[in-house]
């Protein structure tokens, strides 16, 4: 199974589109840890092409991203096809994903993200205008459709292959799931055997143990981590050591986990124009690396509150400090919901 851009692992390993999280310093982060190809969050087609500065902010993108698509939304035609013109033009990713997934009520109600699911034609006419309008392959990641009644992964994803896509994700619930029940890995393993183009998993990956069966049930050309990612970047590396039959290297110790937690909050700083928006924004990321550590509910309240960067180190360095001291403890009714949490 041959990728249409340039991959470095035979399964490579992506992080998934992340509206407010798949931003370019987590995506330069990831890249670093291991994941193999970046997305973008998705991005309005309307927004693209009428130059709005905050969307168009979101194309820029470093070097160390590539491999990187851009994803784009709507149910516009013409938009679309505009869209992947200018993306391509000004900003040369190695792809163009097409995003008919998004569940949310106000892409929806225009027909968007998994909107177009109720109408194939559209998904295949959408396709079509936007492979028109670039040189660069276009990709698309769907969900099972659109409700229960019209769940039917396999044709929806033979209509995006006969239109043109390269490379399809399913991530395997209906829009009327939006997150809840469980994906259905199955149904990533008939697309995989209908299709002849790539095809890559998605859902309910949340450790690199996740990834691994994944991949071993479905047999999918490549494995796209979301939700699993938060907090963890690390798990590409953890994830690709299984692909390789490896033993799979330790979460790193609570010093390095703020280490990292620390970089990205630099790299976040320096690429955001507001600092206090910056740090606002970064509370939930520094939400996600404490997790499940002892004594973690004291300190993501600590880091809730923070509206600076600079403060997240004194937070950290207080709570290690402590640690030392042998003052963390963790009172019995965080350690249930800790533990919850770290399962
Ligand atoms: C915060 C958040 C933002 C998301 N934004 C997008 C998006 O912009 N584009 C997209 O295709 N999917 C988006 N998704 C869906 C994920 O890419 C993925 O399909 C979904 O979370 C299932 O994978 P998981 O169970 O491993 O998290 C988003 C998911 C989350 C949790």
């Amino acid at each position: 199974m041959t990728f249409p851009y340039p991959v470095t692992h035979q399964v490579p390993l992506y992080l998934a589109p992340m509206a407010g999280v798949s931003e370019s310093p987590f995506r330069r982060l990831c890249r670093r840890f291991g994941a193999d190809v970046v997305v973008t969050e998705f991005l309005s087609a309307e927004g693209i092409r009428r130059e709005n500065a905050a969307t168009i902010d979101k194309l820029r993108f470093g070097p160390d991203e590539r491999p990187i698509g851009v994803q784009i939304f709507g149910a516009d035609v013409t938009a679309m096809g505009e869209a992947a013109s200018l993306v391509t033009n000004v900003f040369g990713p190695e792809f163009i994903d097409i995003n008919f997934g998004c569940p949310v009520k106000k892409v929806v109600k225009r027909n968007g993200g998994s909107g177009c699911l109720k109408d194939l034609g559209l998904v295949s006419d959408v396709i079509r205008a936007v492979s028109r309008s670039t040189h660069l392959p276009v990709t698309v990641k769907i969900r099972s459709g659109w409700s229960e009644e019209m769940r039917d992964p396999v044709a929806i994803a033979l209509r995006c292959q006969d239109a043109g896509a390269r490379v399809l994700t399913l991530h395997p619930r209906t829009r009327a799931q939006m997150y809840s029940g469980a994906a259905r890995w199955d149904e990533i393993a008939a697309v995989v055997d209908a299709l002849d183009i790539p095809v890559l998993g998605n859902g309910d990956i949340r450790s690199a143990d996740d990834a691994f069966r994944m991949y071993d049930q479905t047999r999918c050309a490549g494995v796209m981590i979301a939700r699993g990612s938060f907090g963890q970047p690390w798990v590409f590396d953890q994830t690709r050591a299984l692909l390789q039959h490896l033993p799979m290297p330790p979460a790193p110790p609570v010093e390095e986990r703020f280490a990292i937690a620390v970089e990205h909050a630099h790299m976040a700083a320096s690429y955001e124009n507001d600092p206090r928006g910056a740090a606002l924004e970064f509370r939930k990321h520094l939400g996600w690396y404490v997790k499940g550590l002892p004594g973690s509910a004291d300190l993501r309240r600590q880091l809730h509150q923070v509206e600076s960067l600079g403060a997240v180190e004194d937070i950290f360095g207080e709570y290690l400090a402590a640690r030392c001291r042998g003052e963390i403890s963790s009172k019995p009714e965080e350690r249930a919901a800790e533990e919850a949490a770290a399962a």
